[in-house]
């Protein structure tokens, strides 16, 4: 009986790469790294040695953010085809994605608040405000609170009897909470921000866009799907009604 021959008989040279593209390996090749490494300062161009970790930080929460908001953006078409599971298992994706944007802040606060400042000599005009990041988070999120809002009136239901409903719509009860924790985390993201900023520069400055620090704490505020959080204070006001 012929026998096929096992991976370790073969001639092939693993060590070889085979993808086209730049670098030695098919890892370097696949992940472009020759690119992504070279797109932090040298230590020659660097201002302080510190510049490593604030690229490093501010690039990988763009990278987090775009695979984030695509996810959304995906979950929104897959709520307005009606398939509510699909739009599921990609918000767990995005929520992840905020969660890891918030915990790498942590690493900013090991920067000295008196070094950043020859950091911040070089960062001319620049401000989280253009993040491209943010501009997609603050971009797609609204569609997806409008695609669900269609689902739940498809079902004839509003939010407040999703919830009150939630064991015969449990898909829809999911989605809403999928929803509120996409919000929250942005939020989250917004809380440990104004902390790291009012740790680093203060809370009674203005940044290097112009912007009062304090108007970041006010934004902390801001809801993306108010209706939701509404919900919640009108399912506290009928159970009180129920009651009696
Ligand atoms: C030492 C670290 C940081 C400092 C001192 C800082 C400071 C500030 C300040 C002062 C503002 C107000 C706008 C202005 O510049 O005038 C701002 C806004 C913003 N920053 Fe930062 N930031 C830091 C890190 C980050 C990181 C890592 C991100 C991640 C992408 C980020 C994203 C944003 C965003 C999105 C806004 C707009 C506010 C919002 O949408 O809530 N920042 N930042």
């Amino acid at each position: 009986m012929l026998r096929r021959p096992l991976a370790t008989e073969t001639n092939e040279d693993f060590s070889e790469p085979i993808l086209p593209g730049k670098g030695a390996s098919d890892y370097e090749r696949y992940l472009r790294t020759d690119d992504l490494l070279a797109l932090q300062k040298s230590p020659e161009e660097q201002v302080h040695p510190d510049e490593l970790l604030f690229q490093t930080v501010h690039q990988s929460s763009e990278l987090w953010l775009k695979l984030g908001t695509s996810e959304v953006a995906r979950a929104t078409a897959h709520l307005r085809a009606g398939e509510l599971a699909a739009a599921l298992r990609l918000l767990g994706r995005a929520a992840l994605c905020l969660q890891f944007t918030t915990r790498q802040l942590d690493m900013l606060e090991r920067m000295s608040p008196w070094e950043y400042q020859t950091v911040r000599r070089v960062l001319g005009h620049g401000s989280g405000f253009d993040s491209p990041g943010f501009r997609e988070v603050r971009r797609v999120t609204p569609p997806l609170g409008e695609a669900f809002e269609a689902a739940v009136a498809q079902e004839g239901l509003d939010l407040v009897e999703v919830y009150v409903q939630g064991r015969d719509h449990e898909e829809l009860y999911q989605l809403a909470e999928a929803l509120v924790e996409w919000d929250e985390r942005i939020t989250m993201w917004r809380i440990r921000h104004y902390k790291v900023v009012a740790r680093i520069i203060g809370d009674q400055v203005v940044g290097t866009q112009g912007t009062p620090v304090e108007v970041l704490g006010k934004m902390i505020h801001h809801n993306f799907f108010p209706a939701l959080w509404r919900a919640r204070n009108q399912l506290t006001a009928r159970a009180k009604d129920e009651e009696g």
